[in-house]
């Protein structure tokens, strides 16, 4: 049988995307590759968000190209993911020998495009068409395939797309319209996961906040009238239908009622042998007090939040369509410290959105002071095509845009630096997940507040819950002291 290699660039949502693929081909028969060089099928899934992205998967895919077509003659070459989606046919016309287009939509289609092309009864492949359905098709893992051992932790993608359409962001282009999966189908989905020994559950989407708040796509409705029918335990409850179209067939949202994302998150909590939650990536504007509450109220969820503010300034923040004011963005921290201390805050930081002032960034800059993100991810804006950003006046000029950048990134480092230091002395319970990537001597595993944790552990830590005194930090890191571990 084929071998296949996929290499995955960008975000978690990515990373569980290729395994479901990788989970479908090794279903049909396929190994798993170690390499470029010696598979009969190379995917590179593909990241939109910059530039800078697309241009390293396309550098990739033609030294690939130019290496299998001296070394590995018939060997298959195809991009997933957004840019696929985004560029298309465009990217055959690029890179001839390309063999394979595959949408975000169409990762279930893999094998049977594979198959085809494989057997050389089609030349090339090209498949960006939306799928009614498609959110429902990421479920497959691969838990214990590979030289990594038993899994402790596992992503489930609950919901697909996102209907934020931030000015400056291509994702609702290259993920489409948000389509939510149902809370039956995922709790099962999770339970399987559970059973197999998977103790911590990261909940994706590319805005999990807004889960299952647009009418999904497929299921549930009747073919007479287009009436809503919500059957038994199908998870749906009966509000969960995107205003501004009322329907006269249900209630108005009560005020108080819990939004669809936290009664997933309790049907989640509610599986015994589950330990820990997390999810990503929210809106801030999605943290409402149901949530902030559900941290007070569900232990499994984690001390941990990711809340990418994007920007200080309210005047960049409204250029950007993000839907929240910074004092706004502030309340919601402080609530959220409020209902867990110690919660550890992470952040998305874009530096250099048209016409981004002196004045615009000395705001960003106070505000990572006043918050204290324990780290933040800092993005140069990048144009995308067919994004309202790209066609706004007072670009910023590349060396400003690397000026700022490296000044945020001296603030974001020191404070993160501090707040590392912090936990030196103290003990923190981890969860263990196995062997470090850089050194397989060290195990690793996370505080609930999302610290990596190194030690010099064993297998039979993995999957633990393990008290550790923290001794020293590097960057972004905590050690633990093997000496005292398990005190
Ligand atoms: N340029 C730079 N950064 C971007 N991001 C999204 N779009 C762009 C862009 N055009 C960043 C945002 C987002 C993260 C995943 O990528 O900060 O939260």
């Amino acid at each position: 049988m084929p071998s296949v290699y996929i290499k995955t660039y960008g975000c978690q949502m990515n990373e569980r995307d290729s395994e479901a693929v990788a989970a479908q081909l090794v279903a049909k028969g396929y190994t798993l590759a170690a390499s470029e060089h010696v598979a009969d099928v190379v995917l590179l899934n593909t990241c939109s968000v910059r530039d800078n992205a697309e241009q390293t998967a396309l550098n990739k895919m033609s030294s690939v190209i130019g290496l299998g077509r001296k070394e590995r003659p018939g060997q298959i070459f195809g991009f997933m993911g957004c840019m696929a989606q985004s560029r298309g046919k465009e990217l055959v016309d690029r890179l001839p020998d390309l063999d394979l287009v595959l949408g975000t939509q169409k990762f279930h289609r893999a094998a049977e495009y594979l198959d085809e092309l494989l057997a050389g009864r089609r030349k090339h492949i090209v498949d960006t068409a939306a799928e009614t359905g498609s959110e429902g098709t990421i479920r497959e893992h691969l838990l214990n395939g590979s030289a990594k051992g038993k899994s402790v932790t596992a992503f489930v993608s609950i919901m697909q797309g996102c209907n934020q359409y931030c000015t400056f962001c291509i994702v609702p282009y290259t993920r489409g319209e948000e389509r939510s999966r149902s809370i039956e189908d995922i709790v099962t989905e999770c339970r399987k996961l559970v059973a197999q020994g998977v103790r911590e559950i990261t909940l994706l989407g590319q805005i999990v906040t807004s889960y299952g708040r647009r009418r999904p796509l497929t299921p549930f409705l009747s073919p007479s009238d287009g009436e809503r029918v919500s059957k038994p335990g199908e998870g749906f409850v009966q509000n969960l239908v995107a205003p501004p179209l009322p329907s006269p067939f249900l209630p108005p949202r009560k005020e108080k009622e819990e939004s669809p994302f936290v009664q997933l998150l309790e049907a989640v909590h509610a599986i015994d042998g589950l330990e820990r939650i997390r999810f990503t990536s929210p809106h801030p504007k999605g943290y409402g007090d149901d949530l902030v509450e559900a941290y007070a109220r569900l232990p499994k969820l984690v001390a941990s939040a990711h809340l990418p503010v994007q920007s200080g300034s309210d005047r960049v923040l409204k250029l950007m369509h993000r839907g929240y004011t910074r004092a706004r963005f502030l309340q919601i921290i402080h609530k959220l410290r409020a209902a867990r201390p110690g919660m550890g805050i992470t952040s998305d930081i874009v530096v250099g959105f048209p016409g981004e002032t002196e004045a615009d960034f000395e705001e960003t800059l106070s505000l990572c002071r006043e918050v204290e993100f324990d780290n933040a991810y800092l993005f140069k804006y990048s144009q995308r095509k067919d994004t309202p950003a790209a066609a706004m006046p007072d670009q910023i000029p590349e060396e400003l845009i690397e000026g700022r950048h490296a000044r945020l990134l001296e603030t974001v480092n020191a404070i993160g630096k501090r707040k590392y230091d912090a936990f030196i002395g103290q003990l923190v319970r981890i969860l263990v997940e196995g062997p470090s990537k850089k050194n397989s001597a060290r195990f690793t595993g996370r505080t609930p507040c999302n610290k990596i944790v190194l030690f010099d552990g064993s297998e039979r830590h993995r999957g633990q819950l393990l008290d550790v005194k923290i001794t020293r930090t590097g960057s972004f890191t905590l050690y633990g002291d093997p000496a005292i571990v398990g005190l």
